[in-house]
């Protein structure tokens, strides 16, 4: 039986979110996305944060630099000192070269600012996914204090980064991420206490949606990009949808 809405967990999130800030017609994970995301009308946004060698959140996707930044080797390597003098937009184009990176206080601040949510995907370094989840859930704690909006969704593919949050920061609303609907999916994101489950659209049932949401649970996908995507997932009752298609996908 399809739960009444009641029983499933306050949820005061848009439907729309845009993925790395609207990483692909601007550099992902920059301030440069998140306004590019904007002015589409994008009230939401989601990013990856991992910690730097001196314990700065900051965005990156990779474990490397090399993809996205003027940088070399493992992002996590380096202080944040080295990190924000990086090239973090030449890759993408020559109308975004000298963007830098950004922390994970720029970017909070920039959505408190402007009344947006965010969705921090904990990304951890490898082998720091404990620490990662513990450092963002306490950063999270600190720069969402008094905020009156809805407070960041975290969400992680690692069982144990989602178990740092809940370390530090418990009454913080968790995802847990999936690349397929593998064994044990619903009981792992139950067991981590989480909110939602956010997997790749692609894998998704009618099915196990419905029993995501028969068990308490709110349902994302990523990272959708065309309209019968989206006609197909609505019509299964999708609670966000995770889009780089800003352009052609519009919130509003
Ligand atoms: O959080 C949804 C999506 O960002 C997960 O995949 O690899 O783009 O971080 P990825
Ligand atoms: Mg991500």
């Amino acid at each position: 039986m399809k739960p009444a809405p009641a029983d499933l967990p306050h949820w005061p999130y848009p439907r729309w979110i845009a993925h790395r800030g609207a990483g692909q017609l601007a550099p992902e994970n920059t301030l440069a996305a998140f306004r590019l995301g904007a002015q589409h009308g994008y009230r939401m946004f989601e990013c990856d944060a991992k910690l730097s060698a001196d314990g700065v959140l900051f965005l990156l996707h990779d474990d490397t630099l090399e993809r996205t930044t003027s940088g070399q080797g493992l992002g996590g390597a380096l202080p944040w000192a080295a990190l924000s003098r990086l090239d973090a937009g030449g890759w993408h184009s020559r109308t975004h070269a000298g963007e830098p990176p950004a922390t994970l206080d720029a970017v909070a601040r920039h959505c408190l600012a402007n009344r947006f949510d965010l969705n921090i995907e904990i990304k951890p370094s490898p082998g720091l996914a404990y620490v990662t989840g513990e450092a963002v859930g306490r950063e999270a704690l600190r720069l969402w204090a008094g905020a009156s909006g809805a407070p960041p969704l975290l969400s992680s593919f690692e069982p144990e980064a989602l178990a740092g949050a809940r370390q530090t920061a418990p009454a913080l609303p968790r995802g847990l991420l999936l690349e397929t609907l593998c064994e044990g999916w619903l009981d792992t994101a139950l067991g981590l206490g989480c909110v939602a489950v956010i997997c790749d659209h692609e894998h998704w049932t009618a099915e196990a949606m419905a029993r995501a949401r028969q068990a308490g649970l709110r349902t994302l996908a990523y990272t959708v990009n065309e309209p019968a995507d989206v006609a197909r997932l609505e019509a299964w009752g999708i609670d966000g949808i995770i889009t780089d298609a800003v352009d052609r996908l519009s919130p509003v």
